[in-house]
């Protein structure tokens, strides 16, 4: 049997203890599952596809932000112990849903919306895979919205104004899209106290992305965009 131990409630609250079967390739989401399907049907907690895509299913497992279906039970509770929680730096509506209306408006914030030029009766851009640019978009693009990213970084707990590892990846794949129009205002938008400058490279965000994406080389990657804008008088 596994011992679970999850949060209930919402800024305040407790963990409740569950007991539930271990089961040969069982995903903490199963668990989750389990607990509400058979132990009580009132635990509230998010998910939709069940296969890594959608980024709904994120929660902290024994201290660390992770994407719950994909994560093995198996890899994160040798001793049959697992601790369930809300995402951090985010408010929590009831267990272990959050509210994630400031992670996708920072995404706004940092003018995360592609901006063209193109009509639609114009010819598709041709955007050569072997480009620096498009490498660049490449590696950073799969974003899945999770949050882990943003509940692992230390910064935004310091400062909840911060704009945040996802939303600055964003931003770092549009200023390299060589279709887009809006470079230097996204420039702007990510230049201030809040935004790249603040981030203090620690990487949490970067090990603990389960699509291996590196928001901190993107971070840096805006940094120095910002200050060659800026050095060109273009800020
Ligand atoms: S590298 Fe920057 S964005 Fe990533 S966790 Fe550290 S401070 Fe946050
Ligand atoms: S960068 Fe990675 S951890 Fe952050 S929201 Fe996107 S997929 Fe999730
Ligand atoms: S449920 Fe969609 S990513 Fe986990």
């Amino acid at each position: 049997m596994l011992q679970v131990r999850v949060w209930r409630g919402a800024e305040r609250g407790e963990f409740q203890l569950f007991e539930v079967p271990r089961l040969e390739s069982q995903t903490v989401l199963d668990v989750v599952t389990y607990i509400q399907r058979r132990c009580d049907p009132t635990l509230s907690y998010r998910f939709a596809c069940r296969v890594g895509v959608c980024g709904s299913c994120a929660m902290s497992v024994n201290g660390q932000s992770r994407w719950t279906c994909r994560t093995h039970v198996s890899k994160v509770a040798a001793d049959d112990r697992l601790e369930i929680a809300p995402l951090r730096n985010l408010p929590v509506v009831k267990d272990l849903v959050t509210d994630m209306r400031e992670f996708f408006d920072k995404w706004a914030r940092a003018r995360g919306r592609f901006q063209g030029d193109k009509r639609r009766t114009d010819d598709f851009a041709r955007v050569s895979p072997e480009s620096r640019e498009r490498r660049l978009v490449d590696a950073s693009i799969e974003c899945i919205g999770c949050g882990v990213c943003y509940s692992a970084c230390d910064v935004v707990t310091w400062n909840p104004d911060y704009l945040g590892p996802a939303a600055l990846n964003r931003a770092w794949t549009l200023v390299n899209d060589v279709r887009d129009v809006a470079a230097d205002q996204r420039l702007m938008a990510v230049a201030g106290d809040a935004g790249c400058h603040a981030c203090h490279t620690h990487m949490n965000c970067t090990e603990r992305c389960p699509k291996q994406i590196s928001p901190t080389a993107g971070i840096a990657g805006l940094k120095r965009l910002v200050l060659d804008a800026a050095v060109k008088g273009r800020l």
